[in-house]
């Protein structure tokens, strides 16, 4: 089946900066909730091993809220590594609940491809975004990615499975989650992606990266710089 590429309400610029920070909050108890952000920190053990360093800028693209942004501080605090953090993100209510969550970042509020290509960073994240964008913007996407990163970038995204579709339906029910996050959830997982979709979209972009499936049904696809 393909990915279904139903609205998500948050993708609506019209959303208040209540609801928009509610389902971020919602959001940051789901990351919690699946270790969303263990992938990320141990891409980043591997990277600063392999590489022997001591420094690192980061962005980390559809930032939201900034969790993953936090996350990423308090693992260069425990490794002793310097870093560089930006968010980006083009709703102005995520950096507004980023910087009062005191998220130690700098940010960029605009949609990813307005971003110069001269602003480069060691390594570009993204958690929970490419399924935003549909499979000509993701081909765009994956070759934005070594356009803005000097050593690697990551996706972390949803794998499109019933098991995930139903725990999230019906986990965001059960801990009465706000209506953005109940009706987004399971609408994101149907926007996910199988293993043949990151094959079409890498050849369609000709980049060189790495598809691994992770737990929690998730995909990390990386790969090199420019
Ligand atoms: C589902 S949220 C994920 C937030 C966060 N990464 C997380 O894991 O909780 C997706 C975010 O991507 C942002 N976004 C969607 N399309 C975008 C685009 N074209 N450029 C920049 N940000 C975008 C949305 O505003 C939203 O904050």
């Amino acid at each position: 089946m393909p990915r279904v590429m139903a609205e998500e309400i948050m993708d609506d610029p019209g959303q208040s900066e209540g609801d928009f920070a509610a389902a971020l909050d919602g959001l940051e108890r789901l990351n919690k909730l699946t270790f969303a952000h263990a992938p990320l920190l141990r891409f980043l053990d591997r990277l600063v091993s392999e590489q022997g360093l001591r420094s690192l800028s980061l962005l980390d693209v559809g930032a939201g809220g900034g969790d993953a942004l936090r996350a990423v501080a308090r693992w260069g605090q425990r490794r002793g590594i310097t870093l560089d953090l930006w968010g980006l993100d083009r709703s102005p209510w995520a950096e507004r609940h980023a910087m009062a969550s005191g998220t130690p970042a700098q940010w960029i509020t605009c949609d990813l491809f307005d971003l110069p290509a001269d602003r480069r960073f060691d390594v570009v994240t993204c958690s929970l975004f490419a399924h935003h964008l549909e499979d000509a913007a993701l081909v765009r996407f994956l070759r934005w990615l070594p356009v803005h990163a000097e050593r690697r970038w990551l996706i972390l995204d949803l794998h499109r499975h019933w098991l995930p579709w139903a725990a999230v339906w019906a986990g965001t029910r059960l801990l009465r989650m706000h209506p953005m996050v109940t009706h987004d959830g399971p609408v994101s997982v149907m926007r996910g992606f199988d293993r043949a979709d990151w094959g079409r979209l890498v050849a369609g972009a000709e980049v060189s990266a790495t598809i691994r499936w992770i737990l929690p049904f998730r995909w990390a696809v990386s790969g090199p710089g420019a």
